[in-house]
């Protein structure tokens, strides 16, 4: 049973495990390279999203387009996922039981892209890792689970609306690439470590 992106995309497409299927024009599987280093999670699709298939494509985007360069990143070098893949009506906020519908997609991406970085945008898809935590209290402190880091981050339609919080989201964003290099780091030490006891083991033969 090989599972792909291709066909998380699929099934998403045709889903209809929640009420959210009966009034999306399209459902947003998500897009960006299978080898990503870095994942954002969002909300869910909104007007534009819906329209076209495709996730962060309306004021949202265009302002996660404007961080990721200011890290050097362009939209295609990540993948740009949501929390549920078709549109609450009037954008409301996704529903307990939409969410745990549309978990398992998420669940799938999560583990077919394996990121280093997972970056989650808003409340909703903080609460999957970060349960019952507040988001100005932990915003922009990630967490380390095994190789991965966990970073929550203000929704970008949020930092948009308050200047405040646009500030602090810019300064958030540069954990990124801070926490990117910390893996490399350990992973380097990592080998080093591995290449020593080869040696090691070598010259025990002798
Ligand atoms: N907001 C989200 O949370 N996701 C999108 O894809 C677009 C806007
Ligand atoms: Fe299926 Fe998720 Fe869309 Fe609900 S939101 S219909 S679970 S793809």
């Amino acid at each position: 049973m090989d599972d792909s992106l291709e066909k998380v995309a699929a099934e998403v497409k045709v889903c209809t495990k929640c009420a959210l299927s009966r009034s999306r024009t399209n459902a947003v599987p998500g897009e960006g390279p299978a080898n990503a280093r870095i994942m954002f999670i969002g909300e869910g699709p909104g007007f534009h999203e819906d329209h076209q298939g495709r996730p962060f494509v309306g004021a949202s985007g265009q302002y996660l387009e404007q961080l990721l360069s200011t890290i050097n990143l362009r939209r295609e070098q990540v993948y740009i996922a949501n929390v549920v893949k078709c549109r609450p009506p009037g954008n409301r906020d996704p529903l307990p039981d939409e969410i745990v519908a549309c978990r398992e997609y998420l669940d799938r991406q999560l583990a077919l892209i394996k990121p280093s970085v997972v970056v989650t945008l808003g409340r909703f898809s903080m609460e999957r890792f970060f349960p019952g935590q507040s988001i100005s209290r932990i915003h922009g402190k990630a967490k380390r689970v095994g190789d991965i880091f966990y970073l929550p981050l203000y929704h970008p339609a949020a930092a948009l609306r308050r200047p405040d919080w646009r500030q602090e989201m810019e300064q958030d964003f540069r954990h990124i690439p801070e926490l990117l290099a910390e893996l490399d780091k350990s992973k380097i030490s990592h080998e080093r470590d591995a290449g020593d006891d080869d040696q090691f083991h070598q010259l025990s033969l002798f």
